[in-house]
């Protein structure tokens, strides 16, 4: 059986001179409590080591990558000898063998078949399930109700991923899957930070946190099941992604019984795009609609640019190109808040980087949250300013300054999906709704899998009366 993974090669045993400076290590911890209790404040130091840094040599060696050119020599020059391995170790538990865990040949080959259903004239037809979600969900809001905007779109990005994915919309089915998701993520987060042979024992033992998790997977498992059997017994005509997954062939396959992907193979991608797409999209919705609110100018801006191409009515993909401002307010927030913060690779194999020799076994960490805020490459780097992102700017910024989607050949697969939903959520609330900020409320970051605000977004709702008259007319 593939198992998608490529062996892992062992700790490597280095000597300290042929490793970069870092910060100072504790013996025989090294910086193994930090990494778990502070990492962005570790990684953060020890980019004051240099571009190169090590991070921590104990129990796992591990690198800051922090500059864009080296990044590319990461992701794309050395592709081959890199890979997830133990990075996405307690993600498996959750997604198996799907895109964001799977590396080698297992990978290559579920990127090949899977990229053309992410092609945009196949996303472009998701585009009115994102605008009728976003409509429904707003008739709840009231004129000067203080909400929790990361709850919002959570809920938001949660019906509109579960309709996308399985086709299914029922609210109890949603909720009870949303739920087995927050489970799976506290798992991930609290687990991943344990080390491995407490991990594993732990995941068999029946301790409360391990109960609910596996009681969540069993409802996601028998959902995503069932669902595979209804499609394959009506004949796969669904338009939405699981049954596009179905109806997948491989025409390289040697063997015709391997032209299809297994049932297994399906689940395993399936609720790795429902995790990978759900929380993402909802945090960088959440980060975006809190600066709209802390920049009453930008928000301005934002609500007379799309008073004047959408004129009230709902957006579609055609209007995203018209929509210019709405765009870069979203790219720049999306480079000081990434949803996901920090993207790694392990090496299979040994590599050099910036003229240093990496080791096999060992972990590098990219984290974009460094990176898209370095003023060796954005002027001004903590202010909010969409303004920046000319075309002209976008032409001499290096390559991998800005990456919220990560880059090479694991690029991420929905960012043309994640993209036109974040879009089509602003521009459809946008025209209704203007946001305040909470001046009580401390924003406070929480970079665990994702970067969530932590203890939530509190914002304040007024309606926008002339979009909403127009609207109804
Ligand atoms: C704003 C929203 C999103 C952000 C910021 C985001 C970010 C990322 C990042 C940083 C990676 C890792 C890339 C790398 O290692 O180089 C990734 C991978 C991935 N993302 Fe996304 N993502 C988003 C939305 C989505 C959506 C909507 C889907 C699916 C519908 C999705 C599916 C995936 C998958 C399957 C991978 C693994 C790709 C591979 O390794 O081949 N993501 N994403």
């Amino acid at each position: 059986m593939n198992t998608g993974s490529v062996a892992y090669p062992g700790r490597p045993k280095v000597h300290r001179e042929s490793l970069p400076p870092g910060p100072p290590e504790l013996p025989i911890v090294g910086q193994s409590f930090r990494y778990i209790t502070d990492q962005l404040g570790l990684l953060h130091e020890a980019a004051k080591y240099g571009d190169l840094a090590t991070v921590s040599t104990k129990p796992t060696l591990i690198y800051l990558v922090n500059h864009p050119d080296l990044i590319r020599e990461l992701f794309v020059t050395n592709h081959q000898s890199v890979g997830r391995g133990f990075l996405t170790g307690t993600y498996r538990y959750l997604m198996g063998n799907g895109l964001v865990t799977a590396d080698g040949p297992l990978h290559l080959r579920q990127r090949r078949l899977m990229q053309p259903q992410f092609h945009h004239s196949r996303i472009a037809g998701y585009a009115a399930v994102m605008t009728d979600f976003a409509n429904r969900h707003e008739q709840e809001w009231q004129d000067g109700q203080r909400i929790d905007v990361a709850q919002e779109m959570s809920d938001l990005t949660l019906h509109i991923v579960v309709k996308t994915l399985f086709g299914l919309d029922p609210p109890d089915t949603v909720r009870r899957i949303g739920e087995a998701f927050e489970v799976s993520n506290d798992y991930i987060t609290i687990r991943g930070n344990q080390p491995v042979p407490l991990r594993k024992l732990l995941h068999r033992l029946p301790v409360p946190l391990t109960h609910r998790f596996k009681r969540g997977l069993a409802y996601l498992d028998e959902t995503v099941y069932s669902l595979i059997e209804q499609r394959r017994q009506s004949g796969l005509d669904g338009d939405d992604l699981l049954s596009l997954l179905l109806n997948v062939r491989d025409d390289e396959a040697e063997n015709p019984a391997d032209a299809v992907m297994t049932d297994q193979q399906v689940r395993d991608e399936a609720i790795t795009l429902f995790a990978a797409g759900h929380e993402t999209t909802a945090v960088a919705l959440t980060w975006t609609w809190y600066l709209l609110a802390t920049h009453p100018d930008i928000q301005s801006r934002f609500q007379a640019e799309l008073d004047e191409v959408l004129n009230g009515r709902i957006p579609t993909p055609g209007d995203i190109s018209d929509l210019p401002f709405t765009e870069r307010v979203l790219t720049e927030s999306m480079r000081l808040y990434p949803p996901i913060w920090s993207t790694g690779r392990m090496t299979y194999q040994p590599i050099t980087l910036g003229g240093w020799e990496i080791p096999a076994g060992a972990g590098l960490v990219a984290p974009q949250l460094l990176i898209q805020r370095d003023p060796r490459w954005f002027d001004q780097p903590l202010e909010f300013r969409p303004d920046r992102w000319t075309p002209q700017f976008r032409e001499n910024l290096p390559a991998f300054a800005y990456y919220p989607f990560g880059g090479g050949p694991r690029l991420c697969i929905g960012e043309g999906f994640a993209r036109m939903e974040a879009i089509l959520i602003l521009a459809t609330l946008g025209q209704r709704w203007t946001v305040r900020h909470d001046a009580q409320h401390e924003v406070e970051l929480m970079p665990l899998v994702s970067l969530r605000p932590k203890g939530g977004m509190p914002l304040f709702l007024e309606r926008r009366t002339r979009a909403a008259t127009r609207a109804a007319a």
